[in-house]
């Protein structure tokens, strides 16, 4: 297979895993090109990308950034702080002032859920779902499920854990469609108040122990409390979420086997992780970030390849 089943990247649910397999081999591409001392490529020569950022976000806005210049596109940049939505411009307004500057693709980061479907909807543009509120945020599951891959050789058959807030996390959700289509056993692992009522319909194991979960598991995946995401009081303090749920080396080293830790980060150390955990061998936090490059070009590539044919 060489082209992916749909036009825009919105969302895990939609991929299959011929899609997500494709991203990876693409990826293992430019992961080469981008350890040589010359790391751009003309692969996207003729093509205008806007990062179109309605939240913060460090990673994946550095990420796609750098992405998008190692395959030579011309890029721009919008954020909401410092543009006219603060005057009361719509989304689509917004965007369509943007496309009209004759824009190919757009890498939207939105609070809503759905946001980037809205989009794909109502403009004439390839969309890139760079995380819709608490719903998906596709780019990370593929650079997370890449990085187990790179670390235990295969995806299939391992066990993953995704530790923390599950209710508010679109990682999370993510990971899930993404693991599961890649053929791992997953489970969620938190307080109730912060696992979704009904997630065990979407085939994952629930748990409640820090210490089951990592007897159990190949892989954890420590997920930040989203405070800015939380209305009300789900756990009595961070201090006593930390002691039920935070990592720290004496968790992993009562464990007879190495699991593998990654976080999406942004970390919150000594609430998730001990700052010990997060900069230890076990960790693999920095080359999910190192992937992310690679992973984000090869869905730009993959993605422009779609409008050419
Ligand atoms: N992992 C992630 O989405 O981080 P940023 O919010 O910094 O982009």
């Amino acid at each position: 297979m060489t082209r992916l089943s749909s036009n825009h990247l919105l969302g895990l649910k939609e991929l299959t895993s011929e899609d997500i397999n494709l991203i990876f081999e693409t990826a293992d591409n430019f992961k080469s090109i981008l350890n040589r001392q010359i790391k751009k490529v003309p692969s996207l020569r003729d093509i205008t990308i806007a990062n179109v950022f309605f939240e913060n976000s460090t990673r994946t806005k550095i990420s796609f950034e750098l992405a998008e210049k190692r395959l030579s596109a011309d890029v721009v940049n919008f954020s909401s702080s410092s543009s006219s939505v603060s005057k009361g411009e719509t989304l689509i307004d917004t965007v369509n002032n943007i496309l009209s500057m004759k824009v190919d693709m757009v890498v939207m980061r939105h609070p809503a859920p759905g946001a980037a479907l809205f989009l794909s909807k109502h403009v004439d543009a390839q969309i890139i779902n760079a995380g819709d509120g608490t719903h998906e945020h596709p780019t990370q599951a593929l650079l997370d499920a890449y990085s187990i891959r790179e670390e235990l050789g295969n995806i299939q058959g391992k066990k993953v854990v995704i530790v923390g807030d599950i209710l508010h996390s679109r990682v999370a959700l993510s990971n899930i469609y993404c693991l599961q289509k890649m053929g791992a056993e997953v489970a969620v692992c938190g307080p109730p108040t912060l696992i979704p009522k009904h997630i065990d319909a979407l085939g994952v194991r629930v748990m409640h122990n820090l210490n089951e979960a990592l007897a159990w598991c190949d892989v954890a995946n420590m997920l930040r409390i989203q405070m800015e995401r939380q209305q009300t009081k789900y756990f009595p303090s961070l201090r006593e979420y930390s002691m039920q749920y935070g990592l720290t080396m004496d968790h992993l080293n009562t464990l007879d086997k190495e699991v593998t830790i990654m976080h999406p980060g942004p970390i919150n150390r000594g609430v998730e992780v001990s700052s010990e955990v997060a900069d230890s061998d076990q960790s693999i936090i920095l080359n999910q970030v190192e992937n992310g490059v690679a992973i984000r070009m090869a869905v730009l590539y993959l993605l422009a390849a779609q409008k050419e044919s």
